[in-house]
């Protein structure tokens, strides 16, 4: 068994054994455990939450005083406890944002873990997972109250650098992680932004 198979195969068990819906959940878990991101009673928005592995953490996370708005294009099946809201939507969609805006923000916390359906082109996948990322991001920028944070996922690319410079720009402390439970191979990363400076 090569060394990718035999990683990817402990991720997977070690998610069923634990009653998560996806392997995914030990990246948010390992950023969580360091930087601390979400907190009991806060208000989490994940983009891109199908199958919702992150949402199961988030929420046991944030607790009953808290509540977390999942969001995706697939359906969400799972029944998740009652502090989750689930929304089926495009985030392309400004009439899906300003709904979620309207009733849910100020959130503490956006995640993105957004990823494009792949090609297999690098350059083609890297392009398509930025414009997710500057979504995720411009989504942010409305949802977030000022000194929260924002994590979200980007394929490593040419449109990486300006991108980190926007996030910057807008958040008092920035991380560049790449956790243990990504497949070392993958170009997915994922960009921290730590207290959110508000509008300037
Ligand atoms: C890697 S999965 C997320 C896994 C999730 N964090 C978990 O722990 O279960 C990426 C998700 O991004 C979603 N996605 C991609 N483009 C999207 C878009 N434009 N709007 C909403 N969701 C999108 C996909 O449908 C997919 O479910």
């Amino acid at each position: 068994m090569s060394g990718s198979y035999r990683f990817q195969d402990h991720y997977f068990h070690r998610a069923k054994k634990d009653h998560y819906l996806a392997r995914a959940v030990y990246k948010l878990e390992e950023i969580q455990n360091r930087h601390r991101i979400m907190r009991p009673g806060d208000r989490v928005l994940d983009l891109g939450a199908a199958p919702g592995s992150w949402v199961q953490l988030a929420s046991g996370v944030v607790g009953p005083r808290g509540r977390v708005v999942a969001v995706d294009v697939k359906p969400i099946e799972h029944s998740f406890e009652g502090n989750v809201t689930v929304q089926q939507g495009d985030v392309f969609d400004d009439a899906i944002v300003e709904q979620l805006l309207r009733d849910h923000a100020p959130f503490d916390a956006v995640l993105s873990d957004m990823a494009p359906t792949t090609s297999g082109i690098r350059s083609a996948d890297s392009a398509r997972s930025s414009l997710l990322f500057e979504r995720a991001l411009v989504v942010a920028e409305r949802a977030l109250r000022p000194g929260g944070h924002f994590l979200a996922k980007i394929f490593h690319g040419s449109e990486f650098h300006d991108l980190l410079v926007r996030v910057k720009r807008r958040f008092r402390r920035v991380k560049v992680v790449k956790p243990d439970a990504s497949r070392k191979m993958s170009k997915e990363i994922y960009i921290l932004g730590m207290e959110y400076k508000g509008d300037i």
